[in-house]
């Protein structure tokens, strides 16, 4: 291989770096309106009435419109059709979107948007997941405000416990964590020649933005298009959310047959897009003298807000995954995604394992403290490995690298030396180490799997440049690099003339979202089936002109055969020529994932990526301030087709849960948001960071991955925050079981 595993440079570094590259603000129509949003102002409230009138008659003003002006059905097409894309009678947060103004400039539409007049009561609310269970709570969802629930029973858990020496129960909480994102979310839906409509913006998931215009508009799929712009970050936030911003926009072209802007303001973006969900985890640990665990029971609550959204999946992968790395006989887990008047929350990277894992992690090290244990010692003691089974039972049969990675890590870091040997214990400033380890089962896993496929088209032009269309997105993450090195591997193309194009739905079937770690795997092998079928005839044609057989080997731009060679554009034109076929669909699903909802027993993931990583502290006793001095991850992710954005994902992922342990702090009043923007919600800039951040990459080939690789978007952030945490536990013997760990946590404790 010479492409594959190279550090090639970004396909869209050139673009972003000059200012190239147009996000969907950046588009001009010259004869388009703009749409604003006219929101819930309490987060439970009766809609008695809304009076436009006013509004509708300011100059300027192209239309306002509500829920009885959409042509189609009112419900956000997901997991649940439970969220209105316009409220009828009831709004459940503060800032649901209740009408929308279109008007021929922003500011227009802004000071329509003050004359709407609605009349309402407000209705009781509930603010915290653990209230909002209570029997005698406001109802905001079904009978028990209960949006999903899963279980996991393995082995006899009484059993378990009986059998370990030493029993800890502790409980955790985590807050929310915003997405931050630069490019706030955005659409723009005109009207197309033909009577369709076109639908640009900032998105993961086209093929959810398709299911949700038509389903807004009432119109087939077939006659909407949908494309993504170049997508300033998502991390999560632009997965299930721009159907909403889509949805809008589009009925507003479609109502004034005129292209419509909808873009959001910061404060606007915070008020109502999705979050990571708060999370409530309450564990007990039994383990013996010996440090074998043989038992475990967790409660996950998670605070879902006002509508389902993607709480169902986002609690089952957190669920499967919520006992950490390790082999336990005994296994005993209940989750809950619960309704509350808040903002609905969503996907955010890692997907309900950074709550549950910093809950694990935690408990983890507790347990260590209590067997007077070294817990790097407690956790190998239990770790997954080849032939041992996840908490579902799934018995890992390849690539699990976890050893390796531990290894490395604390070799790097020194952690045995450190761990034993801590600096400063007594002054004002002291300094910690701590070790957190995690797993992350790679693409949707078996409650996502009629989703788990993905589609490529492939077309090999005459000059021998080559387009590829995929149906999974760039959004900063290094998709079309990684994606353009595994077609240029395969073809034997130079990998400067291979160009991968934003999705648009009418070129490529539907390839699921671009979520959970999947692009690599689904959309490259994808691209894998199409190219293998383009390079078979390539390769017939090549042995033709030399009238030899064998294998044909493709080399620095050039395909060899029987000791001769045709350059690798000769070889296209000669294709071409004789009129061969060269375009070429690829496809790829995958089979096996499984899972019971009954017992939460199943093969849950077609496979794992496996992550440690190590925090250096220096903590700040007095103030309470943590600064992390360095900072170790490690991850065996099969293959790291570009090792150079491999460690930029990695780094990316340690500064985000650097953040998450230790600044990120929504505040919520009454249901609405107060820190709504990044005076008040702080995230680390590169002052905050530490100045090394060190990365070890193992590759464990998954053998059905692309060149045997398996998923890294998400896994370097999932671990962060419990290694921070058990590293100011070293530092301070203070135990914060908290996320944000603020400086007030670590003064005030004890
Ligand atoms: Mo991702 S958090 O699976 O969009």
């Amino acid at each position: 291989m010479e492409i594959v595993g190279s550090s090639k440079i970004r396909k869209d570094a050139f673009d972003k770096v000059t200012g190239k590259a147009r996000f969907v603000d950046d588009y001009k129509r010259g004869d388009e309106l703009y749409a604003v949003t006219f929101r819930s102002p309490r987060p439970h409230i009766k809609i008695i009435s809304i009076d436009t009138e006013e509004a509708k008659k300011i100059e300027g003003v192209a239309g306002v419109f509500t829920y009885k002006d959409i042509p189609g059905v009112n419900k956000v097409p997901l997991v649940f059709d439970d969220y209105p894309f316009l409220a009828e009678d009831v709004c459940k947060f503060y800032g649901q979107p209740i009408a929308l103004v279109v008007a021929v400039s922003k500011e227009i539409a802004r000071k329509a948007l003050k004359k709407i007049k609605l009349k309402y009561k407000e209705l009781p609310a509930v603010f915290d997941p653990l209230e909002a269970m209570k029997k005698d709570a406001p109802k905001i969802y079904g009978k028990d405000n209960v949006f999903r629930a899963y279980k996991i029973r393995k082995g006899d858990i009484n059993r378990g416990f009986k059998e370990a020496d030493v029993v800890i129960e502790r409980t955790y909480r985590t807050n929310y964590q915003v997405h931050s994102y630069l490019e706030t979310q955005g659409m723009l839906a005109e009207p197309s020649i033909d009577g369709s409509i076109t639908v640009y913006g900032t998105m993961q998931c086209p093929f959810y933005v398709l299911d949700a215009v038509s389903n807004i508009l009432g119109i087939p799929q077939s006659k909407i298009r949908v494309v993504q712009t170049t997508t300033g970050g998502a991390f999560g936030g632009k997965e299930d959310v721009p159907s909403i911003v889509a949805g809008h926009a589009a009925l507003c072209s479609f109502l004034t047959n005129r292209p419509v802007k909808l873009i959001y303001t910061r404060e606007e973006d915070f008020d109502s897009m999705s979050k990571r969900h708060p999370g409530w985890i309450n564990i007990k640990i039994g383990a013996k003298r010996n440090g074998k665990i043989t038992a475990i029971k967790v409660k996950y609550v998670l605070d879902g807000g006002a509508f389902a959204t993607l709480s169902p999946i986002v609690l089952w992968r957190g669920t499967v995954h919520s006992t950490g790395p390790y082999d336990i006989e005994n296994v005993w887990v209940d989750s809950f995604a619960v309704a509350t008047n808040k903002v609905p929350c969503g996907a955010f990277r890692g997907f309900g394992q950074p709550q549950a894992n910093f809950a694990n992690e935690s408990i983890i090290d507790e347990l260590a403290h209590e067997l007077k244990m070294n817990p790097l010692e407690l956790r190998k003691k239990n770790f997954l490995d080849i032939g041992k089974k996840t908490a579902t039972g799934h018995l890992i049969k390849e690539s699990c690298g976890l050893k390796k990675v531990v290894d490395k890590i604390t070799k790097i870091s020194n952690f045995n030396k450190k761990w034993k040997d801590p600096q400063n214990k007594k002054g004002r400033i002291r300094r910690g180490i701590g070790i957190a380890t995690s797993f992350y089962g790679v693409g949707l896993g078996a409650e996502g799997k009629f989703l788990e496929k993905a589609g490529a088209h492939v077309q090999i032009f005459k000059d021998g440049s080559v387009l590829v269309a995929v149906g999974n997105t760039e959004m900063g993450q290094g998709a079309f690099t990684v994606l353009t090195q595994i077609a240029s591997e395969i073809l034997g193309a130079p990998y400067e003339v291979v160009n991968i194009i934003e999705p648009d739905t009418t070129r490529i079937p539907d390839s699921g979202p671009t979520v959970a770690s999947r692009t690599t795997v689904m959309s490259g092998n994808a691209i894998i089936n199409a190219c293998k079928i383009l390079r078979r005839r390539i390769d017939d044609v090549v042995r033709d002109i030399f009238n030899v057989r064998g294998k044909v080997i493709s080399k620095n731009g050039y395909y060899y055969a029987g000791g001769k060679r045709i350059s690798y554009f000769d070889a296209v034109k000669e294709c071409y020529n004789r009129r061969v076929k060269m375009a070429e669909q690829g496809f790829y699903r995958v089979e096996g994932t499984t899972f019971d909802r009954k017992t939460g027993i199943g093969d849950a993931y077609f496979t794992y990526t496996y992550s440690c990583m190590v925090a250096e502290v220096e903590v700040d006793i007095e103030l309470g301030t943590v600064k992390i001095l360095r900072f170790y991850s490690g991850h065996d992710i099969g293959k790291a087709v570009n090792p150079k954005l491999a460690e930029g994902q990695i780094e990316g992922g340690a500064v985000q849960g650097i953040g998450y342990a230790l600044y990120e702090n929504l505040v919520l009043e009454e249901g609405r948001i107060i820190t709504n923007n990044f005076t008040g919600y702080i995230i680390p800039t590169i002052k905050d960071i530490p100045d090394d951040i060190r990365v070890v990459i193992v590759e464990e080939k998954y053998p059905n991955g692309p060149y045997g690789a398996k998923g890294l978007g998400e896994p370097p952030l999932i671990a962060a925050a419990p290694a921070i945490a058990n590293a100011i536990f070293n530092a301070t013997g203070k135990r914060i079981r908290s996320l944000p760990i603020l400086p007030e946590k670590i003064v005030f404790q004890e």
